[in-house]
């Protein structure tokens, strides 16, 4: 009903709305008021987080996105090797896992079959299985070790939003728990990212106060039949969120890449007017890569791309290059895909009502994949 959807036409636009609130929630609590992360309800001990010597992430679509970025905090902050893997594949190729293997499963809903069952094969093998779940009891946290929920509260909509920022939430806790039990050299970085993830709920706030260009460009672009993200880095998962969440909701082909792998093979597809969302990086800190992005744009606007740049604010390099620019707030590094993916989600969401599809339930997909 209408009052369920608390006035917004969908379940989604609402769910997009509640995110700033949902990353606060995931938050609260678990920060110290000495800056220290406190996350006793964890049941792994802090010993028990010290003799691991690998992170292994399994996780689903929108979830995997959630692992790919968390792996860039987690080996940043903590110099643990991780990998991330689709849930799908890991039980079918014999993974090496052992008791000093830490799995991570992120799952919104907490009963996705292949998640399950990749959790159980990796208990088999004697791994500790720690859950990032929406959804208190569910199946996939009563079978694993231990559990951080996220709180983002019921999500409807079948396309996943605040539900993905809650798990990057939860993947930075996660991350520098790890470094600050573990007492890496980056401690004073550390204090200063829990800072950073404090503010970070304004900062998404500030993103939702600005989207009426972003629905104004989307529903200009609904005869399309393709979009192309690219990004690197943590940009990088953000763009493939960016077009999975097109796929889903707007049934268009798109497709998410690398923004360094453009040279080998995906430039070929860049034609006369072809829309190309690019997730730009920092130009402070790591400004080498910044500055490669912004020689991508470059290369693929003079092949006839219509660019779309999301873009740092005070970043003047990309201005020149860009068709339609999407400025989001100065953020660490690391955390920029929270701010990121709110214009994408945004974008996907008006392109599926421009192009009159159901919102809330698009064809084909179910809320929970409960087969295999
Ligand atoms: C996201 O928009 C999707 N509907 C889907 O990829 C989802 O993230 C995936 O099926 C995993 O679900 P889970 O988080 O409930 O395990």
């Amino acid at each position: 009903s209408a009052a369920e959807k608390g006035g917004y036409d969908y379940f989604m636009l609402k769910e997009i709305a509640e995110q700033p609130r949902a990353v606060a929630d995931t938050l609260l609590g678990r920060i110290d008021a000495a800056g220290s992360l406190s996350l006793d309800e964890v049941r792994i001990t802090a010993s028990e987080l010290r003799e691991m010597d690998k992170v292994v992430i399994v996780a689903c679509g929108t979830a995997f996105h959630a692992g790919l970025i968390a792996k860039y905090a987690i080996e940043h902050w903590t110099r643990i090797p991780c990998e991330v893997e689709l849930a799908s594949e890991f039980r079918y190729r014999d993974p090496i896992l052992d008791p000093r293997t830490l799995v991570v499963a992120i799952s919104q809903s907490g009963e996705t079959m292949d998640t399950l069952m990749a959790l159980r094969h990796a208990r088999e093998q004697g791994a500790k299985v720690l859950a990032i779940c929406n959804t208190n009891g569910s199946t996939i946290p009563r079978e694993s070790d231990a559990v951080l929920y996220t709180h983002a509260g019921p999500e409807v909509a079948v396309a996943s939003t605040k539900a993905f920022l809650t798990q990057l939430v939860a993947c930075y806790l996660v991350a520098l728990y790890l470094g600050q039990v573990r007492g890496t050299k980056w401690g004073d970085e550390i204090q200063a990212v829990v800072r950073d993830l404090s503010h970070i709920a304004g900062a998404v706030e500030e993103v939702l106060g600005t989207m009426e260009p972003v629905r104004d460009l989307a529903r200009t672009l609904a005869d399309k039949d393709t979009v192309l993200f690219l990004g690197r880095h943590v940009g990088y998962p953000v763009a493939l969120e960016g077009a999975l969440k097109l796929k889903e909701l707007a049934y268009m082909h798109a497709e998410g890449f690398a923004a360094g792998e453009l040279k080998h093979g995906p430039i070929a597809l860049i034609e006369e007017d072809l829309p190309v969302v690019v997730v730009v990086p920092s130009p402070r800190g790591r400004s080498v890569l910044h500055d490669k992005v912004v020689s991508n744009i470059q290369e693929i606007r003079a092949r006839g791309a219509r660019t779309i740049v999301i873009a740092e604010e005070g970043d003047e390099a990309v201005v020149p290059y860009a068709d339609h620019l999407v400025r989001i707030p100065v953020t660490p590094t690391l955390l920029q895909p929270l701010v990121a993916t709110v214009p994408l989600q945004v974008f996907a969401c008006e392109l599926a009502t421009a192009r009159g599809n159901e919102v809330d339930q698009p064809r084909n997909l179910a809320k929970s994949v409960t087969v295999e």
